[in-house]
């Protein structure tokens, strides 16, 4: 363990989680960070301390400049299908075993909690591996786009109009179905463990709101303070893997 020690989980919030029938995490980009995706906010390595979010994570960004925002979402496709999975995802597969009603809203797009074999995963921001029609949003197979080649490929629907990665930008809506299932699931979380994420950005980060009200105990891991510590029943600071599976131990996985 290179001399540090294992995060400590408070005895209290261990008893209640293991008394939970009720369990909603959300994740952020921290909860990527260690198997190598970069986050947006973190100074230095951040997306965002590198780029503007208006010049590529637009509507408007892709109206104007389809290209550079095309490749710029090709060159973390690439990011992402060489990433794996990091310990902290096997402890949430083995965790959603055990609760009655266990379910993680993610803002990542990268779909790293299903390939480490998660199952009930609310995609609130999309997936930067599915594409879609620019215009009406239908699903596009990677047969299509082998077959038709470009930055962005052409949609197959409607002539004259492009490809786009399936996720949210600025300024657009979540998937309804997606966020809807969430805020259920906050709404009746007994515990909502919230998870690398730097609660600035809404609605995701309004859901330990809504599991609050309704009585959950709200757990926060991240390394950082965020907007949520102030209201947070319990704060772990440490990075998510080794949270994950100090949690685990503890819960006797
Ligand atoms: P951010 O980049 O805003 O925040 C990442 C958080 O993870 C920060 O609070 C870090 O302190 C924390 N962190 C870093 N390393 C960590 C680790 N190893 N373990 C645990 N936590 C760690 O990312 P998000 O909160 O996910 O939206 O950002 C929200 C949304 O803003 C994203 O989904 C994206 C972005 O613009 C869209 O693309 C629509």
């Amino acid at each position: 363990m290179n001399g540090e020690s294992a995060p400590g989980w408070p005895n209290d919030a261990v008893r209640r989680i293991a008394a939970a029938n009720n369990v909603l995490v959300l994740t952020g980009a921290g909860m990527s960070a260690e198997s190598g995706i970069a986050t947006f906010r973190d100074a230095q390595t951040g997306l965002w301390a590198k780029f503007r979010p208006e010049d590529l994570a637009t509507p408007q960004a892709f109206h104007e400049h389809p290209r550079r925002v095309w490749q710029w979402y090709d060159g973390r496709r690439q990011q992402v299908a060489a990433a794996e999975p990091h310990a902290g995802y096997r402890v949430l597969v083995e965790l959603e075993k055990r609760f009655r009603h266990f379910a993680i809203a993610t803002q990542n797009v990268d779909g790293l909690h299903q390939r480490a074999g998660s199952q009930r995963v609310f995609e609130l921001h999309g997936n930067i591996m599915r594409t879609v029609c620019a215009q009406t949003g239908r699903p596009i197979d990677d047969e299509w786009l082998c077959e038709h080649p470009g930055e962005p490929p052409p949609s197959p629907y409607q002539p004259g109009v492009l490809a786009r990665p399936d996720v949210v930008w600025f300024g657009e809506t979540l998937p309804e179905g997606a966020h809807r299932a969430a805020v259920r699931s906050a709404a009746q979380a007994d515990i909502c463990l919230v998870i690398g994420t730097s609660s600035l950005v809404y609605p995701a980060a309004g859901l330990p709101a809504i599991a609050a009200e309704r009585g959950a105990m709200v757990i926060e891991v991240n390394p950082d303070e965020t907007p949520l510590t102030a209201s947070a029943d319990v704060i772990i600071r440490a990075p998510a893997s080794a949270a994950l599976v100090a949690l685990a131990s503890h819960l006797g996985h």
